[in-house]
């Protein structure tokens, strides 16, 4: 009896919240078109495991403005250039904020959070920070022996791990591994994962467990009502490798305050630079409080370390997949290079075909194939459609990347497109066929030291060893699947044997 009685409840509950939601879509006017939806979960069932596929064979019937309910949540599916340009070119401003999705949503709400903050004072402070201390070219220029070193020293442990040609291994890992390290010199001015630094490990630890609770679909965040239950423990879960991650990160700062540097000696690394900024933020709003810096510090390595490990690993994979064009990359690299020396950051400008290689695999492979959530702060008029506040915007760059209609044979791994007939073609997100990076206000504020590391790292990589797939594998062969977790990885972490090219053993940095 009692049974029935819950039964019953919860039917009726379900039947109102589809009615309610059912007034909400009638009452948002005319929204861009979209497939039908079911009362309550809307079209949950229908973007499967790979919701940016599921989006783009959706867009083609409905589409490049389309409109998608994921329960109660209002989102519009932008999957063509010219929409995006659209969107970033007239829309910029009212549609820069951001949906917050449970396992972003901190204790503090996006205090010091650049990622997470909506478009207001305190983003601009962040990105401002960002754009004229951290990622400005005069601190890159001068951070470039600390990306030397960590590459070097990557290629050292690969050469180890290779066992002279020997042993595949997981080339995903070894960047990952170096790039977490690499952010932890860039902010702390140490070596994290260093074999004496026992706290870097536990850092390293909750920091990937944070990654894949972020990756898991939740859904509290499509029925607002199961927020309160939080039912799969994602917000718990990753809040609390957040703050573990935090007391550690707030050790690191401890100890450089009480080494005397607290914001007075200028240094290079961030950390200097955001205690230069330090005080309560609220008595002086231009100053950062302690938790605000650690935000920062964890959301550099949160951003950072997955988006160019997967850029990094596609590479790989698709160039030992098309054996050809890993031949034509390693000749450019050993024609300007030669033998006897290390790849070094300024050989980049003069590596056209790496440079090509690096955009190709962006284009098929972006790491965010949905960017980061925006969300409308105000409803606007896109296209004629009504795009309402508050509404959730998604922009496809992985379907806007293999679009038939912009470039010849999408779905080849053909760098050469890249180096005629335009090769001006960039992704600086002025060219919305191409916008790996996002565009427009909320565009990736780290793009340049990206394009310093990734194509250093691959250049460096296929300068010093050739590589071979294991148990004869052949190229045709290769598993290719994606896998969706906060960043558009390989399902199968890619295995490949380093043979060193350049004779001598390389030596540790
Ligand atoms: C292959 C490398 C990378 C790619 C493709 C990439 C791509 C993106 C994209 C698409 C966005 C969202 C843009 C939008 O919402 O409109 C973004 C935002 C962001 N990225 Fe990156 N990113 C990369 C590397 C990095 C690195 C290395 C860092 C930091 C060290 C970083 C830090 C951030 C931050 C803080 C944001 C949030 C910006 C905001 O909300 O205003 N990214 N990135």
């Amino acid at each position: 009896m009692e049974y029935e009685v819950v039964s019953v409840l919860v039917l009726a509950m379900l039947v109102w919240m589809g009615w309610i939601m059912g007034m909400e879509r009638r009452q948002h006017g005319q929204l861009p078109p979209g497939p039908r939806c079911w009362p309550v979960v809307g079209n949950i069932f229908q973007l499967g495991r790979s919701p940016h596929e599921s989006f783009t064979k959706l867009a083609h019937k409905h589409g490049p403005i389309m409109t998608i309910w994921l329960g109660s949540m209002c989102t519009v599916v932008i999957s063509s250039s010219q929409v995006a340009r659209e969107m970033f070119k007239r829309h910029d401003v009212v549609l820069a904020g951001r949906k917050i999705y449970e396992a972003m949503r901190g204790d503090h709400g996006s205090e010091g959070s650049l990622v997470t903050s909506q478009y207001n004072s305190h983003w601009r402070m962040l990105k401002r920070l960002c754009t004229t201390e951290f990622f400005v070219t005069s601190r890159l220029d001068a951070m470039r022996g600390v990306r030397a070193k960590c590459i070097h020293r990557m290629l050292h442990l690969i050469e180890q791990a290779g066992e002279s040609g020997t042993r595949a291994v997981d080339v995903g890992r070894f960047f990952f591994l170096m790039d977490f390290n690499l952010i932890g010199n860039l902010i702390f001015s140490k070596d994290l994962l260093d074999s004496e630094m026992e706290r870097g490990d536990k850092f390293y630890y909750h920091a990937l467990k944070v990654m894949e609770y972020a990756g898991k679909p939740n859904v509290a965040d499509f029925l607002p009502i199961l927020k309160w239950f939080d039912p799969q423990g994602i917000r718990r879960k990753t809040q609390f490798h957040v703050n573990q991650a935090f007391d550690i990160a707030g050790s690191f700062i401890k100890e450089r305050m009480e080494n005397g540097h607290g914001g007075s000696k200028k240094s290079n690394d961030y950390l200097d630079v955001l205690l230069a900024y330090r005080g309560d933020g609220i008595t002086e709003p231009y100053t950062f409080s302690s938790r605000t810096i650690n935000v920062i510090i964890f959301e550099m390595f949160t951003a950072g370390t997955d988006t160019t490990t997967s850029t990094i690993e596609w590479a790989m994979t698709e160039l030992l997949h098309n054996p050809r064009t890993l031949k034509k990359v390693q000749m450019e690299l050993r024609n300007k290079i030669g033998r006897d020396r290390n790849m070094e950051e300024t050989d980049i400008e003069n590596l056209p075909y790496l440079q090509a290689v690096i955009k190709e695999t962006l284009r098929l492979h972006p790491p965010l194939p949905l960017m980061v959530p925006h969300m409308a702060m105000e409803s606007c008029n896109m296209l004629g459609y009504n795009i309402p506040k508050e509404s959730q915007i998604l922009v496809n760059v992985w379907a806007i990347g293999r679009d038939c209609t912009v470039w010849d044979a999408p779905l080849l791994f053909w760098p050469e497109r890249f180096l005629e007939p335009n090769p001006l073609v960039d992704y600086k997100g002025r060219h919305f066929e191409f916008i790996p990076f996002g565009s427009g206000r909320r565009m990736c504020p780290a793009m340049p030291l990206a394009s310093r590391v990734l194509p250093l790292a691959l250049g460096s990589l296929l300068h010093s060893f050739d590589w071979v797939l294991p148990d004869g594998l052949k190229p045709e062969e290769m598993d290719m699947t994606e896998g969706l977790g906060i960043t558009l990885r390989k399902a199968i972490p890619l295995k490949v044997i380093p043979v060193p090219y350049r004779g001598a053993t390389i030596e540790n940095a």
